[in-house]
């Protein structure tokens, strides 16, 4: 049996050259068949490609190929695997120059479309026309937008007129609603997943996959608590914030939808957004129905809309209302899911220009708060009371011990 022919590729060459850890190894081999790497003892995976798991390390061996558009949208792929394709054949049709060299096993860079050029220059560029084959790469680039922001990356001009061309709805909504979620979800938890979301404005495919988000640019709010004044503008602060927070990524998803209500109000009643906070809910599902996205998720967000504005005025909050906050967000019976809405709460109070650094003591006083209502002598009340009468009781005692707990305050700040 001949050696086998393989080359490092994609992520693991372009992270090592950006001093960043490598997470996985995926590999390209050349002039090779499937039946001999099932004899070199590769197992075979996906249906799709020619992909083989290494015996031992388990990293990804995919045999070179090249990849011809036969119809619209993200099916449409003729593959072409064959021991004829050469290495230069198979970086051609990937994403990004970034993403298109390789390192043959002596360590040597193969770098024929400029990748290293560009990870310098900080510049997402897509390596050929055969971009336009996949359009989930649309999303592929503003999610690795949205990862080296921070070391200073930009999407190339060219690379953002492909895209626009390729926004339409016919490309942008032939992506099963899986992986659209699956894109979304890793950019979430990027380091600036705002620009995910920016990124996909540029090029126009954010009308067509976030229309309720889109509809956002150009809805004004009140001056004085938003400097910032366009909503969709305080939706990236306010998401950056979150993750400037180290938020999980449910906690972003809750920030990214809890003002979508805002783009529903009529231009006559604007910057103000009455009754915003349930007028979104429906919006919420709707989005969430449509990329499928997971049930804690869309809890998060429906909660997180629903009940933003009274977590921001808790301090002015009478101790029933406080009580019907903690009733409205389940927080005695989940008070981990009640951490996130905080979490969220403050990345929106702080997602406002000029307000980005300001305490937001709201978060802790209803940290105190939901710690006093819970500090209740539940068995005693059990012996004096039974039915509803018991949890009438409970209620009682608990907006008991929240009035104890407001005139307690300031004293209790930790
Ligand atoms: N690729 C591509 N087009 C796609 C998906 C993947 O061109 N739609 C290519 C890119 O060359 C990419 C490689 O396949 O580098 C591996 O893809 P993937 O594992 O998704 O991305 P990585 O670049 O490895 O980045 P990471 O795993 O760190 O997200």
């Amino acid at each position: 049996m001949k050696q086998l022919t393989h080359y490092l590729v994609g992520g693991a060459v372009r992270d090592a050259l950006l001093g960043l850890p490598v997470h996985e190894k995926d590999w390209v081999v050349v002039g090779h068949t499937a039946e001999e790497m099932l004899t070199l003892g590769f197992t075979p995976v996906g249906k799709d490609f020619p992909v083989f798991l290494h015996p031992k390390t388990k990293d990804e061996y995919a045999l070179a190929r090249t990849e011809r558009k036969a119809g619209h949208g993200y099916h449409g792929f003729e593959i072409h695997a064959h021991p004829s394709v050469s290495l230069e054949e198979d970086l051609l049709r990937r994403d990004l120059t970034i993403n298109a060299m390789a390192r043959t096993p002596g360590g040597a860079l193969v770098d024929p479309y400029g990748g290293l050029e560009d990870l310098k220059a900080r510049i997402l560029r897509h390596v050929s026309p055969a971009f336009a084959e996949d359009p989930l790469r649309v999303l592929r680039v503003a999610r690795f937008a949205a990862r080296f922001h921070w070391l200073g990356f930009r999407v190339a001009p060219e690379t953002v007129a492909l895209m626009r061309s390729l926004s339409t709805a016919t490309e942008l909504l032939s992506i099963a609603p899986e992986r659209l979620w699956q894109e979304t979800q890793k950019a979430l938890t990027e380091p600036d997943p705002q620009v995910y979301f920016q990124v996909l404005e540029d090029c126009g495919a954010l009308r067509i996959l976030f229309p309720e988000l889109a509809a956002l640019r150009g809805v004004p709010q009140p001056k004085l608590y938003h400097p910032e004044i366009d909503t969709l503008e305080h939706q990236y602060l306010a998401l950056k914030i979150a993750a400037q927070l180290n938020a999980d990524t449910p906690t972003r998803f809750a920030v990214l939808v809890h003002d979508l209500g805002k783009g529903l109000t009529p231009e006559s009643a604007w910057p103000q957004h009455i009754n915003h906070e349930i007028k979104g809910l429906p919006l919420i599902k709707q989005l969430g129905k449509r990329l499928r996205v997971p049930r804690q998720y869309l809890e998060l967000g429906l909660t997180m809309s629903q009940w933003h504005t009274h977590v921001h005025r808790a301090l002015e909050l009478r101790p029933n209302t406080i009580h019907k906050l903690f009733k409205g967000t389940d927080a005695l019976r989940r008070p981990e899911r009640f951490e996130q809405l905080l979490v969220a709460c403050t990345a929106d109070a702080r997602g406002r220009t000029g307000y980005e650094e300001r305490p937001y003591p709201q978060a802790d006083y209803l940290r105190l708060a939901l710690a006093a209502a819970q500090n209740i002598d539940i068995p005693a009340l059990r012996e004096r009371f039974e039915g509803p009468e018991l949890g009438a009781a409970i209620g009682q005692a608990r907006i008991h011990k929240l009035k104890e707990f407001k005139q307690a305050w300031p004293d209790k700040l930790p």
